[in-house]
This record gives C-alpha cells, sequence and structure tokens, in this order.
C-alpha cells in the first residue's frame, strides 16, 4: 500500500500576508472560472487568503476594507500569484452609502458579482465590566451590522435577480461564552441567526447563505489579540484534539467548498473548522485576564 498524507494534515500556508509560494490543487483548478467574488476585510489574514485561493480557482475578486493602502498592495499581490484580477476598494462596512458605491465600481468593472464573503471584523480582548458602550456597540456595528449592509446591498443590486452565494465568517465564540469575549461572541452569534434567516427567505431567489466558523488561526491580526503567542505557551495546541492550530489556508478550501457548486444543496447552517476546539478549550478567566492586563501596559 503507497503511503499517504494523514488525512488532516494542513495544506501549506505562510504566517504573513503574503501568498503561497505553491499551491497544491485538492478541488478542480476551475471550480470558479468566470465567477466574481466581493471580499469584505480581503487585505490581510483569513480575508487576503480566501481571495488568493479563490483567485487560484479562476475568480476574480473584489477587495474592500477602510484602509484603501491595504487593499492595494493587497491586490497587487494577488494579481501577479494568480493572474487573475483583484479589484482593491475602500470602504466601510458599518457606512451603506460607501458599500453601495463599491459594489456599483464592482458591477461597472466585472458586470457581476456570484458569492459575498462578509469576513471583515473587530475585536480583541476586554472583560464585560471594562467594555465601553461605544466599545461592544462599534463590534456588533463592524461584524453584525456590516455583515446584513453587504448581504442586503448585494441582494437588491444582484442576487435578487441572479442568484448567489454569501458566506459569513463567524466564530465559535458564543458556543460556550468565551470569557472577555461578550462583544465579538454576541456579534458573531447574531451573524449566525442573520445566516439562516437569510438563507429561508433568500433560498427561493436562489441564494444560499452559509456561516463558516473558524476556530484558532494562526497568523492572523485575531490570534494576535486574543494572546494567542501566550496560549501557545501555555500549550494551548494540546488542548485541541486535533493538536495544532489551523492555518488560513485550509479556512479559505472551506470557504471555497461553500462559495462553490460543491455546496450546490448546502444553505443556512454553519460550518466549524476549528479541530474540535471548542469542545475542549478550557475557558480561563484568569489566564486571560493576565493577557488582557499585559496588553493594557503596551
Ligand atoms: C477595550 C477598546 C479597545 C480595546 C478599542 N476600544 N480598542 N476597548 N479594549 N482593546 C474601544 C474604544 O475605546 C472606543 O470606545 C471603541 O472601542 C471604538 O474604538 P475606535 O478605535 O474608535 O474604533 P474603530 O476605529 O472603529 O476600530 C475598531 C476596532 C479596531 C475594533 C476597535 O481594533 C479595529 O479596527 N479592528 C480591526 C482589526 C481586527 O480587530 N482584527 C481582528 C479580527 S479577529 P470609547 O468608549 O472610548 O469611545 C476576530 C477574532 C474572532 O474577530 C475569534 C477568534 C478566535
Ligand atoms: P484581520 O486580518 O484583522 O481581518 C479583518 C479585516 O477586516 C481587516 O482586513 C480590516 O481591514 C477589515 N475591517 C475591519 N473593520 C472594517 C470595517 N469597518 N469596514 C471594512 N473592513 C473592515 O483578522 P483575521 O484574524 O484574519 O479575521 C478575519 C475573520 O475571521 C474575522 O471575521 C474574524 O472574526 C474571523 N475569525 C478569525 C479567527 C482567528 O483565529 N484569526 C477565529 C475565528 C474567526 P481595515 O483595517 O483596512 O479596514
Amino acid at each position: 500500500m503507497s503511503e499517504q498524507p494523514a488525512l488532516d494534515q494542513p495544506p501549506a500556508d505562510v504566517e504573513t500576508d503574503e501568498c503561497l509560494s505553491s499551491y497544491d490543487y485538492l478541488y478542480s483548478p476551475t471550480l470558479l472560472n468566470g465567477r466574481v467574488a466581493f471580499i469584505t476585510g480581503g487585505g490581510s489574514g483569513i480575508g487576503f487568503r480566501i481571495a488568493e485561493v479563490f483567485m487560484r480557482h479562476g475568480c476574480d475578486t473584489i477587495i474592500v476594507s477602510r484602509n484603501l493602502q491595504r487593499v492595494a498592495e493587497a491586490a497587487k499581490k494577488l494579481e501577479a500569484a494568480t493572474g487573475r484580477r483583484c479589484l482593491p476598494l475602500a470602504g466601510d462596512v458599518r457606512q451603506p452609502e460607501s458599500l453601495t458605491a463599491a459594489v456599483e465600481e464592482a458591477l461597472r468593472t466585472f458586470s457581476r458579482v456570484d458569492i459575498l464573503v462578509n469576513n471583515a471584523a473587530g475585536n480583541f480582548l476586554c472583560p464585560a465590566s471594562s467594555l465601553s458602550f461605544n466599545a461592544f456597540k462599534t463590534v456588533l456595528d463592524i461584524d453584525t451590522v456590516g455583515t446584513f449592509n453587504a448581504s442586503k446591498i448585494l441582494f437588491e443590486r444582484f442576487f435578487r435577480d441572479h442568484g448567489g452565494v454569501i458566506v459569513n465568517i463567524t466564530a465559535t465564540l458564543a458556543y460556550r461564552g468565551q470569557v472577555l469575549q461578550v462583544h465579538a461572541g454576541s456579534a458573531k452569534a447574531a451573524i449566525d441567526a442573520m445566516t439562516k434567516h437569510l438563507a429561508v427567505e433568500w433560498g427561493p431567489s436562489k441564494v444560499r447563505v452559509n456561516s463558516l466558523a473558524p476556530g484558532p488561526i494562526s497568523g492572523t491580526e485575531g490570534m494576535r489579540r486574543l494572546g494567542g503567542p501566550a496560549a501557545e505557551a501555555m500549550g494551548l495546541s494540546t488542548i485541541i484534539p486535533l493538536q495544532r492550530m489551523g492555518n488560513k489556508t485550509e479556512i479559505a478550501h472551506g470557504a471555497l467548498f461553500l462559495a462553490s457548486p460543491l455546496a450546490s444543496y448546502v444553505t443556512g447552517t454553519t460550518l466549524v473548522m476549528d479541530g474540535g476546539s471548542w469542545l475542549t478549550s478550557p475557558n480561563l478567566l484568569s489566564a486571560s485576564l493576565d493577557v488582557w492586563s499585559s496588553q493594557m501596559k503596551k
């Protein structure tokens, strides 16, 4: 019998916001040929890798975030690595006008948008009692309201008449009430609810809506902010059933599955990609408070 890699072996990834130096296709390279994806927060981290993997499968992309320079630099790298088009646009998902302008520019450029990935988010560690009213609201505005804004605008401008797919990047934080995360956990839980509501309401218009909930993912701002290096030092990986953090390419492969015809009968659900993490990870208040107070001192 020939030796095969383990079936939980992660694909290659790089920790930084650079494209992969090599890529082994697991799916058909033409899976998204002729498609166009609008990816919020696509200039960094998980969103950047989703853009790259979609483009490697034939898709053109629009990447949108507040910082035009960031998405413009990302777009150059993505186009050079994949040979597909990437349109970088400035937009704040909290502001419907700026998103509407971005969607209109995307439609002028590509004449279609097939896929929306709601990936933009904001997060930090903070105990509920120290969280200002505005801090809580800010995270809900970016994550939850931003997801609704982009979904509604794309539905009205294109999906209602042509069908489409929405992939909402959420998290498992609310499943067991993660400490110091009431803002992000509440925001992501609301998005998971929105996924079901919109899947039911927009299914007849041939719009599929799903969530993808990553666990701890290496090489991301999210993990850095949640004390990733400290958690690693405390042996986080040994607590995760699959004994390691996930990587951005793995999450991009999940998004590719949900966005593509492979998931043609999948809607209204959440794909958890966390190595089993939420089932076993301890919810350590004092250790989390230590990470938070060390971040406060910086
Ligand atoms: C407590 C904080 C804070 C912090 C900001 N605030 N940072 N409160 N701890 N570390 C408060 C501010 O004091 C202010 O409240 C309010 O939040 C809004 O802050 P602004 O800086 O004005 O907001 P804004 O410029 O809109 O920036 C949003 C942001 C910022 C979320 C605060 O960090 C950001 O832009 N983040 C984007 C990148 C990011 O977060 N990436 C990680 C996503 S990962 P007051 O009351 O003073 O006005 C992720 C992981 C999920 O989501 C799960 C992982 C397992
Ligand atoms: P990241 O690199 O910080 O990505 C967040 C992106 O959102 C940034 O590119 C940011 O760009 C953009 N953004 C933030 N606020 C915005 C706004 N108001 N309007 C438009 N764009 C905005 O973080 P990440 O770790 O890769 O996280 C990506 C997604 O995965 C998030 O939804 C996060 O919640 C989720 N997630 C991550 C992990 C993890 O381990 N990292 C785990 C679970 C879930 P600008 O600053 O330029 O606007």
